[in-house]
């Protein structure tokens, strides 16, 4: 892009062999927006929103689905260059890759197909009391929509997508590691939605969203991303209570594996729980419970799996671990273990934990304890602590003295013991997955949160009501 203000250098997780030695490989900058350059944006999308009375705010239905589904087919056209990107730029396997731009696109469509449905059915009337009513769902006013780096494309657009056919306008920042793979998407944009609408800003977050927050001329705030940031930003707004937040946050899902499990199926869907995507994603299991009377077997069955992953490249056919996109995480990670050590626990497989520049081979480390940072932080990486109970009631325990509440697995072949722990878990968490592994999907269901993890729902038809407002033009007749 045509810049001539400071921009950011993007470093790959891939690296390369330098004379300094292993090096992140630079692929390219992107331009850092200045305070100013920020206001101007938020002013196009306030003007484009013109108080509901803009032309995007006030088209139909049908034609914003329209512009929507011309927009995505013009983002299919670009699927190789976005998989390309997603790869360098956050180290996402090829496949993995390849999946996050599908289920983005089929996410779309979906949205689509809902929308449809639920505007049959709002055009209806209602009649009650001799007033008629005829009930519409209509936009909020100017979104300022953040996305997390794991899923760049994906995560970003689902709540992008949706806030945008509802009819708002958008003020869109993409994450610090992902934010070259948008560019192929921009023309797009540009062309398919009206001046004003989608508004991209590029920077550092720290600098610029502060100040837009202050300016109370947000009306939404969407992030997938870290609690503390959410509840920083919105104190920001001067007027809190009418700000609408939309936040999928931190996570520290738990795996309980009791004396009944069947443990080979256990360490399965623990393995993808923990380490799909390295382990980088808010659904991941990043803390296993496992009975005492079955820990050493499940500990000699999840090493021996895990030493069967294929780690490389993220071009590498079959490959599942593969480079770090922030470059603080190796060190944050061997710190983790280095706490853990110290206070009593071990690495229990060959090469756990081993670092260089960008890549950190998984490390299962037990036994971990309240005290012990792996504990507690939620260290979205590949390190995976486990611990063994007794009882069943420290593991609920646990989960009610957790600052999170976002899911949970449980392991156990028997109904009983599963009847008896269902309420109390659905309860404290806002998905109990029985013998299976912890995930947002499939996209229709509802996702979000408990505690710090989440505010309001996203799903396909949640994320549709999260960015409009049911009004209706009533009449007596
Ligand atoms: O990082 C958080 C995502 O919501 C995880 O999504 O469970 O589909 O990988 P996923």
């Amino acid at each position: 892009l045509p810049w001539n203000g400071e921009v950011h250098t993007v470093l790959s997780p891939v690296c390369i062999q330098t004379a300094e030695g292993l090096k992140r490989k630079v692929i390219g900058t992107y331009p850092l927006c200045t305070e100013k350059e920020s206001f101007e944006a938020l002013d196009a999308a306030v003007a484009a929103y013109d108080n509901g009375r803009g032309e995007w705010p006030t088209m139909s239905v049908s034609d914003r689905i329209d512009c929507v589904a011309l927009f995505t087919e013009k983002m299919i056209t670009k699927k190789d260059e976005v998989v390309k990107l997603l790869m360098w730029e956050i180290g996402k396997s090829h496949a993995d890759s390849v999946k996050e731009f599908d289920r983005t696109v089929e996410y779309i469509y979906a949205t689509i197909d809902a929308l449809k449905d639920l505007d049959r059915r709002s055009a209806q009337f209602s009649i009650e009391q001799g007033i008629v009513a005829q009930i519409r769902r209509s936009p909020l006013g100017v979104v300022l929509c953040m996305g997390p780096f794991n899923y760049p494309l994906n995560e970003t657009f689902t709540t992008l997508i949706p806030a945008l056919i509802m009819g708002n306008t958008l003020l869109f920042k993409p994450p610090k590691h992902g934010t070259l793979l948008h560019y192929p998407l921009l023309e797009a944009f540009s062309t398919c939605f009206p001046k004003g609408v989608v508004n991209t800003i590029y920077g550092r977050g720290n600098k610029i969203i502060p100040g837009l927050m202050k300016s109370g001329k947000i009306n939404v705030l969407t992030l997938i991303g870290s609690s503390k940031v959410a509840d920083e930003l919105k104190k920001l707004h001067p007027k809190v209570n009418r700000l609408r937040a939309v936040l999928g946050l931190d996570a520290k899902n738990a795996a309980i594996i009791t004396a009944h499990a069947d443990l080979s199926l256990a360490v399965q869907e623990t393995l993808l729980g923990s380490l799909s995507f390295n382990g980088q994603r808010c659904t991941a299991l990043k803390i296993v419970f496992v009975h005492r009377s079955r820990v050493d077997e499940f500990l000699e069955l999840f090493a021996a799996a895990v030493a069967k992953l294929k780690y490389g490249m993220p071009w590498e056919e079959g490959v599942a671990l593969t480079p770090l996109p922030e470059p603080h995480k190796p060190a944050y990670l061997k710190e983790c273990i280095e706490d853990a050590i110290a206070l009593g626990a071990h690495v229990v497989n060959e090469n756990g934990g081993l670092t260089n520049e960008s890549f950190v081979y998984p490390a299962i480390v037990y036994p971990v304890n309240k005290g012990m940072k792996l504990w507690e932080e939620e260290q979205f990486g590949p390190v995976i602590p486990v611990a063994a109970f007794d009882d069943l009631e420290e593991t609920i325990q646990y989960l009610i003295d957790s600052t999170h509440g976002q899911q949970v697995s449980v392991f156990s072949n028997d109904d009983d013991e599963l009847a008896e722990l269902i309420d109390p878990l659905v309860n404290l968490v806002s998905r109990v997955n029985i013998n299976c592994q912890c995930q947002r999907g499939p996209d229709v269901f509802p996702f979000t949160g408990r505690k710090d993890s989440a505010e309001g729902t996203l799903s396909v038809v949640d994320a549709i009501r999260s960015f409009s407002i049911r009004s209706l033009v009533a009449t007596k007749l």
